[in-house]
Order: structure tokens, then C-alpha cells, then sequence
């Protein structure tokens, strides 16, 4: 079989899974997901992603559909079924299938996808050195993007507006003029030896990756600075990043039209790289 998939109970071939038309995921994005990166076969910060699932499912009051314990037996099943010694998970869970109305169905069995695929990791490191480009967009989603849902029209429309302006991930500006976060990251910059990124907020979904770099960063000594900035903080800035379990650290050499550094990736961007790789090696 080639590429295997989760749904609900089975391990499906990839092309021919399917979820009923009235799933509430499809009609009303009711539910939430998570993305784990896997890297030499390990889920890499398998805990957080876990605690955040749940965290989320409580918020819109999901129940599980599988025992917490369960998630890791069918996350390890399909990477060995995959083959994947580097790649991405994708789990989603949603309220379920009923016919079609606002309110809670009763009785109703919340569905559960699970879908695994290759990642590149040569790739990442290509990227990484090029560094990437970002484009300021307005934040027109809703107010607690803390839960990690599958409401992802805005940051849909907000990255493709990005990379039909040539850049590469979109930062989502408040009406205030703070950025709150990435379309599908979260945003840093660094002013001489500081680094800042949006507080964790309702405002801002809390990364895993970003909690993971806070940490690692804490043991090197590095100056965090957990603040809001605005287009004048980014111009002002030596270096900039997003992190997220897909990208990682990845450096940003250019804001819609303000060339951060030289417009080349910077010497914190290694040091903040290996730090976190060498954080989530010891997981
Ligand atoms: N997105 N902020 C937003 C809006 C995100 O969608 C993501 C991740 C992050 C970073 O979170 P983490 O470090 O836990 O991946 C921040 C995933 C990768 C996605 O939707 O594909």
C-alpha cells in the first residue's frame, strides 16, 4: 500500500479515506488539530502538542474520541506504515457527523483523521539559509486564535495575499499596529541583543515551538522580551524569525519593503536554530 491514513478506528490508503459530507468539520469548522513535526523517526515535542489537543478540545467542548494514552500507539503506527524517518502529522478532531444545526447534536461521536507525511529536512536547511520573506497583512480573525481550530480563513487569505506579493508567510497586523503573529507561525524580531515576540495572549495561538525556543534560549543566558512591537520596532530590527512545528527557527530578511540586517540571514539566527534543535534532541 502507499501512503496510509487514520480515520476514525482504520488505517485507510491516503487516496481513498473519506469523511461524511455532513462531518461538522466541513460545514461549520467545529473542531481543532495539531501538526507534530517528526525527525529521525521522534515526535519532536510530542507533550506540548498532546497538552495543547486537549487544552483546545476543553475549549470548544470536544470529548476525545480515543484515551489521551492512545494518541501515540496511532501517531507511531503510521509513521512506521509511512515509512517516515523525517515528516509532518496532521490530527484533526471534529465535533462529528449530524444532519446540519448550530447547536450541539446530542449524542453525537467527534471524528478523528490522522494523516502522515515526508518531510525534507535538506530542504529546511536550503530555506533556512536563504532566510524568508514576509508581508504585512491586516488580523481579521476571530478573538481567541489561542484555540488551535480549523477556522483558518483569514490565515488562509492572509498567506496566500503573501505569496502573491512574492514572500513567503504573512504577518498579521492588530488595529492597533501590533503584530500579533504569523499566518500559520509566530513572530520574533531581535533589536541588538533582545528578543521580542507577541506575549501569549488570546491574540496569539501559543506555540509549541516558541515555548520550546523560550526555554532553550533561557539556558543560553539569551535577553527575551515577551512584548508587543510595531512596523517601527521592525524597522529598527538586526533580525527577525518565525517558529512553528513546520519551520522550526527560520530566519526573515525582508518585511514588505524593509530589508532586515543586510537583507541576509544574521549570526543570532544559527544561535537560535541550534538551540532549538539541540533542545529538542534531548526530548
Ligand atoms: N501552525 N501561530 C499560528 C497561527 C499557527 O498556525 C502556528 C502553527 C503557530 C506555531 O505553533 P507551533 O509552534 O505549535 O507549530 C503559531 C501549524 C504548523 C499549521 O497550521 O500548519
Amino acid at each position: 500500500m502507499g501512503r496510509v491514513s487514520y480515520v476514525n478506528g482504520s488505517y485507510c490508503d491516503h487516496e481513498k479515506s473519506k469523511v461524511h459530507i455532513e462531518d461538522r468539520g466541513y460545514q461549520f469548522a467545529d473542531g481543532v488539530y495539531e501538526v507534530f513535526a517528526v525527525l529521525g523517526k521522534r515526535i519532536v515535542d510530542y507533550d506540548g502538542h498532546l497538552k495543547r489537543l486537549f487544552r483546545s478540545l476543553d475549549e470548544i467542548k470536544i470529548s476525545s474520541p480515543i484515551a489521551k494514552e492512545s494518541y501515540l500507539y496511532v501517531i507511531r503506527n503510521l509513521i512506521r506504515k509511512n515509512n517516515i524517518v523525517d515528516g509532518l502529522i496532521y490530527l484533526q478532531v471534529t465535533r462529528g457527523v449530524a444532519e446540519r444545526d448550530f447547536k450541539f447534536p446530542k449524542k453525537i461521536k467527534p471524528s478523528l483523521v490522522i494523516t502522515a507525511k515526508k518531510f525534507s529536512i535538506n530542504e529546511y536547511y536550503c530555506k533556512f539559509n536563504k532566510g524568508i520573506k514576509v508581508k504585512i497583512t491586516r488580523d481579521l480573525r476571530w478573538k481567541r486564535v489561542d484555540i488551535k481550530t480549523l477556522n483558518l480563513l483569514p490565515p488562509v487569505l492572509a498567506k496566500q495575499f503573501a505569496v502573491e506579493n512574492g514572500c513567503d508567510e504573512a504577518w498579521m497586523m492588530d488595529d492597533n499596529g501590533y503584530i500579533t503573529e504569523g499566518s500559520s507561525s509566530n513572530a520574533w524580531i531581535l533589536i541588538k541583543d533582545t528578543l521580542i515576540t507577541t506575549p501569549a495572549t488570546n491574540s496569539i495561538l501559543k506555540g509549541i515551538t516558541r515555548t520550546s525556543l523560550i526555554q532553550a534560549l533561557k539556558k543560553k543566558k539569551i535577553k527575551l522580551s515577551e512584548e508587543r512591537f510595531s512596523l517601527e520596532d521592525i524597522k529598527k530590527a538586526d533580525e527577525a524569525f518565525i517558529t512553528s512545528a513546520t519551520q522550526f527557527v527560520m530566519p526573515v530578511i525582508k518585511i514588505d519593503n524593509i530589508k532586515i540586517g543586510k537583507g541576509k540571514i544574521g549570526r543570532y539566527a544559527h544561535i537560535f536554530k541550534d538551540a532549538y534543535m539541540e533542545a529538542i534532541q534531548l526530548r
